[in-house]
Order: structure tokens, then sequence, then C-alpha cells
């Protein structure tokens, strides 16, 4: 069996945004998928997914996954488990040159699913991770990235960027323009996410944005200056020393910064009144700036605190249904446990 993990992110700034080629600062967080690949000896794939909040569910099926199971669990859940990882066998098949393999799946994830946390992306690359070296190939992380992107694309209907899926196959903070992806050195910054337990409609989010795009000048330029604002952020952290944990003019910058995006979001349409709630609840809290992260509709916020106090502020803020701080993932993609040919990686050494 091999296991391979990835993390989840949060947007420092400008989702939305990099759909229409704008630039866009997705960080890593410690709160991984994991996805562990078994190869079967007939061509069906079989999922067990696992999720922090809700029942896990067994599920077989081979070909297709345009035929929903009859199991009673939420659509994103079985869409998470189904779409994606069909997806992301595919690409694992065609980097292996391999057809007619089958598979059985574990996903467990500490990621909330559609909550702007990046959890299908992380399933999609640890997925891809996990299944190219069951079947004795290893990718790096750059390829790991780019076929994760065209998983995601496929399974979203060409509604994805390329930010969550480069962000978790490299781990650390990133920038990504089109296609143009790069990792940046930016110091540790204090994150408190808030989540409201729900979960916001990509699809239909970005379809909004797409449309008051196309319908407002000003809403083409709101959208430019998301990206505006990027670049000013992308510049604050490359003058600060990535060793060092940031001084408190730093996060009083970026957190003005956060400010001004979660404004501009709003006005394109895709926050919500527990997303705003959040964002109010950890800035009256003392953070030094909040946002939404991801696409928005509901899900989780990201705000920036050293002190404990956005945290404590949350948790006491009605709609908020947890709130946790979260590191920096440094690590992006990571294998967990085996390899090809079920040999153990650990205590072999001779
Ligand atoms: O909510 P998430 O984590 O799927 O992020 C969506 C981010 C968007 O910019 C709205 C879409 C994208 O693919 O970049």
């Amino acid at each position: 069996m091999t296991v391979s993990s990835a993390p989840g992110k949060v947007y420092l700034f400008g989702e939305h945004a990099v759909v229409y080629g704008e630039p866009a600062v997705p960080c890593a967080i410690e709160r991984r998928a994991t996805v562990s690949v078994e190869p079967r000896a007939d061509d069906h794939i079989r999922v067990t997914a696992r999720d922090l909040s809700l029942d896990g569910f067994t599920v077989e099926y081979s070909g297709s996954t345009g035929d929903h199971p009859d199991v009673n669990v939420p659509t994103p859940l079985v869409e998470a488990a189904m779409g994606y990882i069909d997806a992301a066998v595919e690409q694992a098949l065609d980097a292996a040159s391999r057809e007619n393999v089958g598979f059985d799946i574990t996903v467990e994830s500490e990621i909330p699913l559609g909550a702007g946390l990046g959890s299908s992306a992380a399933v999609v690359v640890a997925g891809i991770d996990a299944a190219t070296r069951a079947l004795g190939v290893e990718l790096d992380p750059r390829e790991i990235a780019e076929r994760a992107y065209r998983a995601e694309y496929e399974v979203q209907d060409g509604q994805a960027s390329r930010a969550d899926t480069f962000c978790s196959a490299m781990g650390g903070a990133v920038r990504v323009e089109a296609d143009d992806c790069r990792t940046l050195d930016a110091p540790n910054l204090p994150f408190v996410v808030g989540f409201d337990g729900g979960a916001g409609d990509t699809g239909a989010l970005v379809a909004g944005v797409r449309d008051l795009r196309e319908r407002y000048e000003f809403a083409a330029d709101t959208v430019e200056t998301v990206g505006d604002i990027v670049r000013n952020g992308e510049q604050l952290l490359a003058d600060a020393d990535p060793e060092e944990p940031p001084t408190d003019e730093l996060l009083a910058e970026l957190g003005n910064l956060m400010d001004f995006n979660h404004g501009l979001l709003e006005a394109l349409g895709v926050s919500s009144r527990s997303l705003d709630n959040m964002v109010w609840a950890a800035r009256m809290a003392g953070a030094h700036g909040a946002k939404l992260t991801g696409a928005g509709g509901g899900g989780c916020i990201v705000a920036l605190d050293p002190t404990p106090e956005t945290e404590t502020g949350l948790r006491f803020t009605p709609g908020c249904e947890d709130v946790f701080r979260a590191e920096l993932a440094t690590e992006g993609v990571r294998v967990e446990a085996g390899h090809a040919g079920d040999t153990p990686t650990e205590g072999t050494a001779e």
C-alpha cells in the first residue's frame, strides 16, 4: 500500500481574480488530506472516505462516475470521493502509461470540504502521488501539481486556476499568475481560521463574478484592483526576512491589504452573512486583518493574529462552528508510507 498526504491552504490574497489572470498568493496550512492506495486484481475503484466532521462511507464503482451511488451522505463528499479521485486515478494511469488498473483507495481528510481550504486539491494531489507510486512511478511535485490542475479543471468544468493544486503540491507560500507558478520565501504568518460549518458552490460563485465582470466595467476594475492588492502584498513578503517571525508592522500592513481584499470580494458578491460576521468578530478581537478564503458563499475566513484574542473572539461568535490556528505547511505533497511493490520504506536497511 502507498500512502501520501498533501496540505490544504488559505488564500492570503487573490482568489477569484486569479481566474482572470491576476496573481494570487495562497499559503499551505498544516491540515492535510491523506490518501492510501492499494492496486486491485480487477479494474474496480473502491473508495472509502473519512472526514473529521462527517460519517465515513464506502462506495465501489468502476468506469464512469456520472452515476452517483445511492448513499446517504452530502453530495460534496460523494463528489470529492468520486469525481476528484476518479480524475486523479486517470492522471496516475496516464503518467504510468497503464490502463484498466483498479485500486482500493482510502481518503482521510482534516480539511473541511468546499470551505475554502483547498480540500479537493489536497485529495487530488495526494491521490496522484499515492497512485503513481503504487504503479512504480515517482513524479516530481511540479508534475503532480500540473496533473492535479488538469484533474480539477476536468471535474470543475474548466473553472479552476492553478493556485490550489500548485500550493498543495509545493507547500509554503506560493504565487500563481495564469500558468506562471512560483514558490515564495515567506515568514510563518500567524493564521487563525474561522469556519461557519458550511460550504460554498465554487462553480456558481465563479460564474457570478464572471457575469458581474462582463456586465459592469467597475466590476472588471474591482477584479483588477484585487490584482493590485496582491502585488502590494507580495512585495511586503519579499521585503520580509523569512527566517524571522513577522514584525507587527508587517502584520499590520498585510492585515490592511486583507481587509481591503475582503471588501472587494464582498462587493463582487461572494461573501455571506456568516463570513462577514466572522471577519468583523476577528477584527473587533484585534486581528491585524481578516478576509474570507477561497470561493466564499460560506466556509472559512482567515485572520492574522499572533495573540490568542482572535481565536477567543471567534469562539464566542454565533455562527462560527470551529476555530483553529493554522501553521504554514512548509512541506507540500509527501509520502506517509510504502512505495511501489508494497515494500515498507522504513526499517528495511540492510
Ligand atoms: O474555495 P476553493 O478552495 O475551491 O478556492 C476557489 C478559488 C477560486 O479562485 C474562486 C477559484 C480558483 O480555481 O482559483
